[in-house]
């Protein structure tokens, strides 16, 4: 993955600066070049003379080099990396980089680098947990920075918890998927892609709620996907504890209901080119949402429901020719025979089907295991798998009926 890819190495003055010994030596064995700079505090606690003889370059720390006035050039460092790793990344360097100050060759280096710039914090822990430091990393992020966050674990203060700086085996890891990540084909460029995703919450009162066990991870492993095949994604998603997608190709619009998610999809379909119904919509809603909380009492309760509208036929209605429609489905019996009914009832061009009765599928875990039924009655049958990586065989399925379809 790395092979033949600048890698341009920070080094700042913290204890971990040792692991960058062994960084170098990973990233040269997986074929990358590595120059490396340090800030002046750094040589204190790595030599040059190490850092030099591994990654067969010197080293880079001043401005110029005062024995005989060589310029070290930060702007032409910046291009030629293709990534800009620090690690170790002190507080004081996080600090200085989200400010844009500029006082040592690393730090002008980072405000010339066009690559991706990648930190690795080092400090102790509550450095790194100061209000101050997150505010920084938080500018950073915003500012396009990756950031591979600090492990938890004994550190050389002596103290427990996070601020060790990530080992050099995953901070390799991290850049090889980065590059896989980057190198993905556009093959959705200029494509709009809607999907649904988590569940509803139906209220029953101002306290309670009708929901279910969807963790909404499958609809935005689409979401991820598509927006790296460079289309542009609308996430309609309920109520979910994941953090918000990072890529700025994924629009999030937060629902809580099935009418609030009916509203927001029937409105970005009339533009959608593909639309992906994975949201475990509530099936039904109480009637009416008492405007107080229902006190206890020692009886009976019932509570009258309505079925909700169902997003995904109200789409099917709606299709038009070169729009496509995906819909899921997950079933505890008659599977296939179930799933198949509802391409039809919905208009989908296919339906995934997850069975419950399969270890590894469905709600809440990170794998799914899935069958891809068609409305001419072809099946695809897929192993268990990452959800992530079920989300490629959704979206490569699409891409091929968009092909086909040409
Ligand atoms: O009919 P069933 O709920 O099993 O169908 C599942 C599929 O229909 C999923 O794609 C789901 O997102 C969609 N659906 C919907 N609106 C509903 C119920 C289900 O869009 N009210």
């Amino acid at each position: 993955m790395l092979k033949g890819k600048h890698i341009l190495l920070g080094i700042t003055g913290s204890i971990a600066a040792y692991k960058a010994a062994v960084l170098v030596r990973l990233l040269s064995k997986v074929g990358a070049e590595v120059k490396v700079l340090m800030t002046p505090m750094a040589k204190q606690f790595i030599t040059p003379l190490t850092m030099a003889t591994l990654s067969k370059h010197s080293i880079l720390v001043d401005f110029y080099n005062p024995e005989n006035g060589d310029w070290n050039n930060h702007v032409s460092l910046g291009e030629w990396a293709d990534y800009y790793l620090i690690a170790p990344a002190t507080a004081n360097t996080l600090a200085k980089m989200a400010v844009g100050a500029a006082d040592n060759l690393l730090l002008t280096s980072y405000l010339s680098a066009r690559c991706s710039v990648i930190v690795a914090p080092a400090m102790d822990v509550a450095m790194f947990k100061h209000p101050a430091t997150q505010a920084n990393l938080e500018m950073l992020r915003n500012n396009g920075v990756s950031i591979i966050q600090p492990g938890s674990g004994e550190l050389a203060s002596g103290l427990e918890g996070e601020g060790r700086m990530e080992e050099p085996e995953n901070i390799v890891g991290f850049i090889e998927k980065m590059e896989e990540l980057s190198s993905k084909k556009k093959t959705l460029a200029g494509i709009k892609v809607l999907i649904t995703a988590g569940p509803t919450y139906e209220a029953i009162d101002p306290v309670r709620f009708i929901c279910n066990y969807s963790s909404g991870k499958m609809g935005y492993a689409l979401a991820e996907e598509a927006a790296l095949r460079g289309a542009e994604v609308t996430l309609i998603s309920g109520p979910t504890h994941l953090p918000s997608p990072k890529n700025s190709h994924i629009k999030l619009v937060p629902v809580t209901s099935a009418a609030e998610m009916l509203q927001a999809s029937e409105r970005a379909f009339d533009n959608a080119d593909i639309a992906i119904c994975c949201a475990a919509v509530a099936d039904f809603t109480p009637v009416e949402a008492v405007g107080e909380k229902i006190k206890r009492e020692n009886s009976e309760f019932q509570l009258l429901l309505k079925p909700t509208s169902d997003i995904a036929a109200a789409l099917g209605k709606k299709k038009k020719t070169g729009q496509y429609l995906i819909g899921f489905a997950l079933e505890t019996e008659d599977e296939i025979a179930n799933a198949k009914k509802k391409i039809h009832k919905k208009n989908l061009d296919f339906i995934v089907l997850n069975s419950l009765n399969d270890k590894g599928a469905g709600f809440g875990g990170d794998t799914n295991k899935i069958t891809l039924l068609y409305n001419d009655g072809q099946q695809m049958n897929f192993e268990l798998k990452l959800k992530s990586e079920v989300a490629g065989d959704i979206i490569n399925a699409i891409e091929c009926l968009m092909i086909n379809k040409k």
